[in-house]
């Protein structure tokens, strides 16, 4: 689908108690990793429950021109990958459509080869700051060779002979930025070193150890980790499951904890630590919230999780908290329009550079419907109105961001007033099953004609 296609708005309105048992799909972040890893190792990669969103596809494409072998089979993705340092010079542009991670974790990839690669993608992702990721890669010799103002796309790099390595410490809480550097590590002589003071999602490290490569990470004292790659090494194919997207889980679960009379049952869901800040806040908010069938897949800890509608209480989320819901705010605050006094969200800057300004989007989603609310610098305060009493009845700005559509459309379920989103394409860049899989569970989400 073009994101330039025409808006598709949508409507999400009052809901009887959801119920069924529903299987998220798979992670994005983790199915990133598995067609880059897997495109680059020596080797086969067979890959099953991988999220075939519109982001994911553009990376196994980007990696398809520069020399994987990629094809679905049945429930398998099989890719032939090229081996490490072995990947070819792209004939024509790299299009990432929507896609920060994509983007950003191959500019890491490629940066360091000797060959030219441009990177395009639509006017959200052209409008975010590439320079978090831009900036290391030149102390590492990557040349840009043309971007629009301010580092953004589309941008033009130029890696050198020999990269050199290098000790980053990453200055936001950024697991693309961490992970472009790691990557662009892979390709390079020597030992990368990224230093990073506040943890983000580990799917790069973890991963990047299971396909071989020589990855150490040690913890100081005060929590900073260090983690050092040894470059050039070999990357061997891997067989790997991708467990559910707890990103997207977010939608159901909120959806039935506001949504009275709701008992619903959400499978596979991916329990690392760095990415349950949702499900610890909405606990502590008074969620009722049964982790239930907890196993390992793949390296990782996987749950069902039990969802009952719950009279939420609010609070405020401990800042440290944020990398581990980064993207999960936008939902949150949705709960929060529906819970017993104020919910502040403190430490939000990283929101303002997402798939849109996501505070913005989300305060001003918020006021058009009713809710009270105050945006600031970098934190959400949000005072809720349980039953939902005079709530919704507005139209949402979406911004081209999947997540501002999804998260104001499950207010809608809850709201005394419909809630409308001005556009529902953008779903499909993470969540292509959203419509059908909360009508299935009985939200009566539409889209409009
Ligand atoms: C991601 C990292 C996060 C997150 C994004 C996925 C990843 O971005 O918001 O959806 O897969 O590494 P930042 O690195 O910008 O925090």
């Amino acid at each position: 689908m073009s994101h330039e296609a025409v808006p598709q708005p949508a409507i999400g309105r009052k809901s009887q108690g959801l119920s069924g048992t529903v299987a998220m799909p798979g992670d994005k972040s983790i199915s990133h990793r598995a067609f880059m890893f897997g495109g680059l190792a020596s080797g086969e990669t067979r890959i099953t429950g991988l999220l075939e969103g519109e982001d994911v596809l553009r990376t196994g494409e980007a990696m398809k021109v520069m020399g994987a072998y990629i094809e679905k089979h049945g429930d398998e993705w099989i890719i032939q990958g090229t081996g490490n340092g072995c990947l070819l010079e792209p004939v024509a542009a790299l299009d990432f459509g929507n896609a920060g991670t994509g983007s950003r974790l191959t500019m890491g990839l490629v940066g360091t080869y000797d060959m030219e690669t441009t990177f395009i993608g639509d006017p959200s992702l052209s409008s975010r700051p590439m320079a978090r990721v831009l900036d290391p890669l030149r102390e590492m010799g990557v040349q840009v060779l043309k971007a629009s103002p301010g580092d953004r796309m589309p941008l033009t790099l130029r890696g050198p002979k020999h990269a050199a390595p290098i000790s980053y410490r990453v200055p936001m809480a950024s697991a693309q930025v961490k992970s472009a550097v790691l990557l662009a590590g892979l390709n390079t002589p020597g030992i990368t070193t990224v230093i990073e003071p506040v943890m983000t999602r580990d799917h790069t490290e973890k991963m990047l150890q299971g396909f071989g490569a020589d990855l150490e990470v040690e913890t100081d004292k005060e929590g900073v980790r260090h983690i050092r790659i040894e470059g050039q090494g070999k990357l061997v194919g891997q067989v790997i499951a991708v467990p559910g997207d707890p990103s997207s889980a977010a939608f159901p679960l909120v959806a039935a904890l506001i949504v009275p009379g709701s008992d619903i049952t959400i499978e596979n869901v991916l329990m690392n630590p760095t990415r349950t800040g949702l499900i610890s806040t909405l606990l502590e908010m008074g969620a009722s919230i049964e982790l239930v069938n907890r196993r390992s897949a793949g390296g990782e800890d996987v749950a069902d999780l039990r969802v009952r509608s719950s009279e939420l209480k609010g609070m405020t989320v401990p800042a440290e908290r944020a990398p581990s819901m980064i993207d999960e705010y936008p939902v949150l605050a949705v709960a929060a329009a529906f819970a017993q006094g104020e919910t502040r969200m403190p430490g939000l800057e990283e929101l303002r550079v997402k798939e849109s300004d996501r505070l913005a989007a989300v305060a001003e989603g918020l006021k058009s419907n009713g809710v009270d609310c105050d945006e600031g610098e970098a934190s959400l305060a949000v005072r809720g109105r349980p039953g939902g009493k005079g709530l919704g009845g507005g139209t949402v700005k979406t911004h081209l961001d999947h997540r501002i559509a999804m998260s104001f459309l499950v207010m809608g379920l809850a709201a005394e007033k419909p809630v409308t989103v001005d556009d529902a394409n953008m779903i499909a860049t993470s969540f292509p099953e959203f419509m059908g899989l909360m009508a299935g569970l009985g939200a009566k989400i539409e889209t409009a004609v």
